[in-house]
């Protein structure tokens, strides 16, 4: 029996260690694949305010309809906001990445599996590390991405948050943002929203993610059970050796 606990925790500890989380000074996010109305909020924001210049092009309409429960109809009411686009096309958009390199910059890279390279803190801390930079462009900087080619484009609901700065070996350098009051949403509700956003975003990164967990989940009974009937047996067909 203590052969097999051991067994059992060496082929546990790989996995383990793979959950572990990823370093990096972002903010944390409790993402939640199974919270769909939080993902239903989060897909109809990421297509009202990012696929402007932003594609998703390995993820269907329909796709994010069918897992959260939307159909056809409403697929196309609430996300899809061009004229030659239908429910079972993929999230492209007209401005290509040359476009956007000339208008911005850098060219808007598509977000599909951003998340899943990224981790899901990196996005929420992106979508609230915006701040005053009148020395930028577009007069905002980010935290995350320094000298940032994005405009804040959730400025109108947020505002503008000033940058909060720390001395670090005599200098002055930014280290996050204030809250900003002058925006529509309040702080509790901005932070409420990028975290339904980045919810959308790991979603659509891993759409089998909800199915992966609950499937998991019966695996590991099932295992346990049978680990339980196994030793059992072992037990009655070694009773007369001993
Ligand atoms: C007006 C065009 C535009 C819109 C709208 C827009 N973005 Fe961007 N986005 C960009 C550009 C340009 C970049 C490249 C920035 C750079 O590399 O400096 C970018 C970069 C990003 C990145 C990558 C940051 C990194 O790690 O380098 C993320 C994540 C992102 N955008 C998320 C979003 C989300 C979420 C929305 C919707 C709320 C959105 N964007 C809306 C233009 C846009």
């Amino acid at each position: 029996m203590r052969k097999l606990l051991l067994t059992l925790a060496l082929a546990l500890i790989p996995g383990l260690l793979m959950a572990a989380p990823k370093g990096g000074n972002y903010m944390s996010v409790d993402v939640d694949p199974h919270d769909k109305q939080s993902l239903q909020r989060g897909a109809m924001l990421f297509a009202n305010y990012c696929m402007a210049c932003h594609e998703a092009s390995l993820m269907r309409y329909n796709r994010i309809g069918q897992d959260l429960g939307l159909d056809d109809a409403l697929v196309e009411q609430y996300l899809i906001f061009k004229p030659e686009q239908q429910a079972h096309d993929v999230m492209t958009n007209v401005m290509t990445e040359a476009d956007a390199e000339q208008w911005f910059g850098a060219p808007a890279p598509d977000l599909t599996l951003y998340a899943r390279r990224h981790g899901p803190d990196r996005v929420y801390t992106f979508l609230n590390g915006f701040y005053r930079d009148d020395d930028q462009p577009f007069g905002v900087n980010n935290i995350v991405v320094s000298g940032v080619s994005m405009p804040h484009v959730l400025q109108d609901l947020q505002g503008l948050p000033e940058p909060r700065y720390e001395e670090r070996d005599g200098r002055m350098v930014v280290v996050g943002v204030e809250e900003a009051t002058n925006g529509r949403l309040s702080p509790e509700e901005y932070r409420a929203l990028t975290r339904d956003l980045t919810n959308f975003m790991d979603y659509m990164a891993e759409p089998v993610k909800a199915e992966r967990e609950r499937l998991g989940v019966r695996v590991l009974v099932f295992l346990f059970i049978f680990l339980i009937v196994t030793y059992l047996l072992k037990r009655e067909y070694w009773k007369d050796v001993h």
